[in-house]
């Protein structure tokens, strides 16, 4: 396992405790619509930028989804917490599911925002190591100048998007690229996760087909399904009541099996 490092995060109101992993090659920012709307007298919102991303450090390297929830671990271990409920979108849901694997004993409850448990193709996995080659040779504008129109089609939170991935570093995008070719398909592990969990789909997602988050929640041992129709990648941006409505419930569930 390589070094760890301290992530940048921020942490807002004080009760059980709910990490927000950002999806590629975004960062904590993406989740303050959704914050704003949560109830922060009852939950410990806790905000981190993945390693490679926002303010966190860009080391060189592989940045695999095993790792990236190790670091995770080490925020919690620091932050005094033993159990919390991991909210991932996208490579945060790649990262949530590794971290449910890895640390069971440490989660309370799981929301998996427009994600999926599947391993890439070989042609997808070939294309992400294209994409790294061609990041390492012409920077991150390779991808800020392509990605965001992928991920919503909304004009009004276009801006945002680009903005957030324009300030990612290349060093990070290449890592988190290659963890992502690299992880293993997490769909028979699904059954064994029995914590309550909501899985959330935009139905106009077209990164990761909606299917697959029907596919996860049946897999899953607790979990129900909200599939919002007005949404694409980006449901945290694009219908943050809705995602906050599904936390909440997510919340209560937890609380009720404590
Ligand atoms: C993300 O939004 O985190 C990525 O697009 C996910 C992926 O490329 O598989």
């Amino acid at each position: 396992m390589e070094a760890s490092i301290s992530l940048h995060y921020s942490v807002i109101g004080s009760g059980m405790p709910m990490v927000f992993l950002h999806g590629f090659p975004l960062d904590h920012t993406i989740w303050y619509s959704v914050v704003d709307i949560l109830n922060s007298s009852d939950l410990q919102i806790i905000l981190p930028d993945l390693r490679g991303h926002g303010l966190s450090p860009a080391p060189e390297g592989v940045y695999t989804m095993d790792l990236m929830a190790n670091d995770i671990l080490n925020l919690l271990d620091e932050l005094g917490i033993q159990k919390a409920i991991l909210v991932g979108h996208s490579m945060g849901g790649y990262v949530s599911l590794a971290f449910s694997r890895r640390y069971p004993d440490r989660l309370a409850g799981l929301a998996l925002i427009a994600t999926q448990a599947l391993a890439d193709s070989p042609e997808k996995r070939q294309s992400r190591l294209d994409t790294a080659n061609a990041v390492l040779e012409r920077g991150s504008k390779v991808i800020c100048e392509t990605m965001p129109s992928k991920l919503t089609d909304k004009e009004e939170i276009m801006e945002k998007i680009v903005s957030t991935i324009c300030r990612t570093p290349p060093e990070g995008i290449v890592g988190a690229l290659k963890g992502m070719a690299e992880r293993p398909d997490l769909t028979t592990y699904l059954p064994s996760i029995d914590v309550p969990a909501v899985v959330v789909a935009g139905v106009k997602d077209t990164i990761i087909h909606p299917e697959n988050a029907q596919l996860m929640s049946r897999r899953l041992g607790n979990a129900w399904l909200v599939k919002i129709q007005q949404a694409g990648h980006m449901p945290m941006l694009e219908a943050p009541e809705q995602v906050a409505v599904s936390l909440t419930q997510l919340a209560q569930k937890v609380s009720l099996r404590m």
